[in-house]
């Protein structure tokens, strides 16, 4: 049976500031994790199955997925939520300049939209798209974001929607999903790192 693979990007230098958004590389460590990536999938993969990795058009996953022997698709529909106005800030930055967004994303988590950005329910929309192709692949490794791992995770394990915000998506750890006929069995391989 096909098994799905997701996995956040390693850790980014924005990661490391605390800082939302933006399109900044891999920490040292997040490089460590993609060295080690390659040897993860391939105790995965039997000799001549299938794999096909998907990231998203931002530097820290194309970066996270480079060293993987498989063929490659970007998806623009995988980029992390979008924070408009709050993108680059931290949180307490955030909370600082843009208090009542704070506490209103504080009270819906789902439904708050950033300003010049999206919510939660927005991101769902846009991976329509990319639901239905999964639907119709053999093995994928999708290689992307928090929020947006939160949502394809969500939608195989059926989460209720105001939920998925809060869903634990930790770095460096492929989650392997394979749909059985009436539910996902799930593993982790955590990376050590
Ligand atoms: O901090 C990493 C990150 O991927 C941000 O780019 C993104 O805004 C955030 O996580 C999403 O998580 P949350 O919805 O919990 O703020």
């Amino acid at each position: 049976p096909r098994s799905i693979y997701l996995s956040r990007h390693g850790e980014s230098q924005f990661n490391l500031e605390g800082k939302i958004g933006g399109d900044a590389p891999l920490s040292e460590r997040g490089m460590i994790y993609a060295q080690r990536l390659p040897d993860i999938i391939s105790s995965q993969i039997q000799p001549g199955e299938k794999l096909t990795v998907w990231t998203s058009t931002l530097r820290r996953t194309i970066q996270t997925a480079e060293g993987l022997p498989y063929r490659k698709l970007q998806w623009k529909a995988l980029d992390e939520l979008d924070a408009g106005v709050c993108d680059g800030l931290t949180y307490e930055e955030i909370e600082d300049k843009y208090p009542e967004d704070f506490a209103a994303r504080d009270e819906d988590k789902y439904n708050y939209r950033y300003r010049g950005g999206e919510s939660y329910r927005d991101v769902v929309v846009r991976l329509e798209p990319v639901m239905m192709e999964l639907e119709r692949q053999e093995n994928v490794f999708i290689v992307c974001h928090q929020a947006i791992l939160r949502c394809i995770y969500g939608y195989f394990l059926n989460i209720p929607q105001e939920e998925l915000p809060f869903v634990d998506m930790p770095l460096h750890t492929v989650i392997k999903l394979t749909p059985k006929a009436y539910r996902c069995v799930e593993e982790r391989i955590s990376a050590n790192i």
